[in-house]
């Protein structure tokens, strides 16, 4: 949640902070801002909405200053207004901050701050540290710097610059990232590497007590006491390419097309077509510690909670080692069972959501065998696990997650046979099988890709509905759930995801001809049992479409309309049966107007609880 930039070199300021702050804007969108520092006067503009309404407004009255920082916000403490917009100021006007996170003993550090005399004109939390910093400040910035986040209670990534101590920008992180990225003669700090892509790939990831003191000349790093660090940089190999939409409408729409090579890429290099061996050896843990791994429990949000509850069906039917899936928000809170027998995988894409994050640390306490599953090189969550498999997806802009779905369906598949083969569960013509399996799933998800079109004109008759129903069963449960969370968060249509066979426990009483069911019913060991539940609701009325395989011809009888899908192995119908899900959302939203690649009230990256 929120976007922090920063900018000091040659070039011109506030288009490298426009530009980075739209390729954050992901992050958070309710209102934005700059701060550029001019000979040695601040100047900030702040407004509410999107940073194209800030890019306007910086065009009518444009800002000149040598460096500075930016920040485009999602609310958590005041409404999203100008003035809670940040960058926010101390009293004197020559201390900026910039901040992502919470800062939880707000109240209680304002109410002080306002005794000492501080005058606040905000009702954010982040005030108070433009206020602190002022007060401990007496003749280096980083050092009132270092003073202030000795006060603060709860998560900030900050960038911090003052006209009392000018050409540098201090940045401090405990909890959100930070990123810093090392240019020739400028450089750069900012929430993840995606506005430095084009000018940089030599980076440096701040940890939790970290801080940098930015200038034009180099960068120094320390810890909060003042210590001086050594920092790896680190080379990335993201292209500033793959953060551009390629001539699709919106990023949702590319990144829905990226999916086969999403998934060739993160099978690339891991499994053997002539052993049928799955070689993780990069994921740091060894295959000894997952032997005597007696169960797993799989922990994460949004779209990844339906991508672990898809891997308990993998890890279940290929491993044979039971598996709990839980929303990290509910389980960080619970007196769990965990024992150092347990593989914990925590997945996430971005690597940084706060309750994610949280729950990895609470469960760290039992000792389990921990392993994320991510897409963010480098981010929180794979730095403290005890190994990381990376998903290949490449950077993901739409908030709406899509190729990362697949990309850990991907993971997970390998981690199912991975583990099965170390326990021994499988021999390897079983192995082969489905490996085989796997590799023709890209080559398949292209075939339905290629149905874009027909799968449009169908969304299209759907447009003005204002309730969905999304039925699948046993490992196609999860596909529903997933299809119902797109529709919703991209086209605000209200759409609940059930088990096909918890209808006639309730649910089925809100079937009427303005209520259509998406099915999910592939020929698999529940496809019968699908059959009856959409009996059941077309004897009541009801509309229904159902995403099928292209040679059953049964159910063209039994449905008003078919979505056909290869057929694949009936474990791995989820790789397949997601993509048509995907694009329905995708059009319905696109046609009703809605802004999908930054639906309202959202953000990418939720690091904040
Ligand atoms: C939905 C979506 C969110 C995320 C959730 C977890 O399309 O993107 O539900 O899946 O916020 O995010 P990560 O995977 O980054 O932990």
């Amino acid at each position: 949640m929120c976007g922090i930039i920063g900018y000091t070199g040659p070039k011109s300021v506030v288009p490298i902070l426009i530009e980075g702050l739209k390729k954050l804007e992901y992050r958070g969108y309710d209102s934005a801002g700059v701060a550029v520092v001019n000979k040695s006067k601040i100047q900030v503009r702040r407004v509410k909405g999107k940073i194209i309404g800030l890019e306007k407004n910086l065009k009518l009255s444009p800002l000149n200053g040598s460096y500075g920082v930016g920040h485009t916000r999602w609310a958590t403490h005041g409404r999203p207004c100008e003035e809670n917009a940040h960058p926010h100021q101390d009293c004197t006007g020559s201390i900026v901050v910039v901040h992502n996170g919470i800062i939880e003993n707000y109240l209680p550090l304002k109410q002080k701050l306002k005794e000492e005399g501080h005058t606040f004109c905000t009702e954010t939390d982040t005030e108070v540290i433009a206020h602190l910093v002022e007060k401990y400040f007496q003749s280096s910035l980083e050092e009132a710097v270092q003073q202030a986040v000795q006060e603060l209670e709860g998560a900030y990534a900050i960038a911090v610059l003052s006209t009392r101590d000018l050409g540098k920008i201090v940045a401090a992180k405990d909890g959100p990232p930070v990123v810093v990225g090392l240019g020739d003669k400028e450089n750069f700090v900012s929430s993840d590497i995606n506005p430095l892509l084009n000018y940089t790939q030599k980076i440096v990831f701040l940890e939790d007590g970290e801080m940098a003191v930015i200038g034009t000349q180099g960068v120094k790093f320390c810890d909060f006491k003042g210590s001086v660090l050594e920092k790896k940089v680190e080379h990335i190999t993201w292209s500033p390419l793959m953060i551009e939409k390629g001539g699709f409408k919106h990023f949702m729409l590319k990144e829905i097309f990226e999916q086969p090579q999403v998934v060739r890429d993160t099978l690339k290099g891991r499994i053997s077509l002539d052993s049928g061996k799955i070689c993780l050896d990069e994921i740091g843990i060894t295959p000894e510690s997952l032997k005597d791994i007696t169960r797993a429990v799989i922990i994460a949000c949004g779209t990844s909670y339906h991508a672990g509850l898809v891997g308990k069906y993998f890890l279940e039917t290929i491993a044979r080692v039971p598996v709990d899936v839980e929303f990290a928000s509910e389980y960080r809170y619970r007196e769990f069972i965990l024992d150092e027998k347990t593989l914990v995988i925590v997945i996430s894409q971005s690597g940084e959501t706060a309750d994610s994050l949280a729950a990895l640390r609470a469960v760290k306490e039992k000792n389990p065998v921990s392993l994320a599953i991510c897409n963010v090189v480098n981010s929180s969550i794979p730095r403290e696990t005890d190994g990381v498999l990376y998903t290949h997806a490449g950077p993901e802009i739409g908030v709406a997650a899509t190729k990362t779905f697949s990309a850990q369906l991907a993971a997970l598949a390998l981690l199912a046979l991975h583990l099965a083969q170390v326990k021994g569960k499988i021999n390897e013509k079983e192995s082969l099988s489905f490996i085989e399996s796997l590799q023709r799933i890209p080559h398949k998800m292209e075939n339905i890709l290629n149905q874009a079109k027909s799968i449009e004109e169908l969304a299209l008759e759907f447009v003005s509905f204002s309730h969905f129903l999304y039925l699948g069963r046993g490992v196609n449960f999860p596909v529903a759930l997933e299809g119902a969370l797109k529709l919703k968060e991209i086209s605000y249509i209200h759409a609940e995801g059930y088990p096909g066979g918890e209808m006639k426990h309730g649910p089925i009483a809100l079937i009427d001809e303005k209520m259509p069911t998406m099915t999910i019913v592939p020929r698999d060991g529940v496809y019968e049992k699908m059959l009856s539940n959409i009996s059941e609701i077309k004897t009541r009325d009801g509309y229904i479409l159902a995403v099928a395989f292209e040679d059953d011809e049964e159910i063209k009888e039994k449905v008003d309309k078919v979505i056909p899908i290869p057929s694949v192995h009936p474990l791995f119908t989820p790789f397949l049966a997601t993509l048509p899900l995907q694009l329905f959302a995708y059009y319905i939203a696109s046609k009703r107007g809605a802004d999908v690649d930054q639906p309202r009230n959202l953000a990418k990256s939720v690091t904040v609880e």
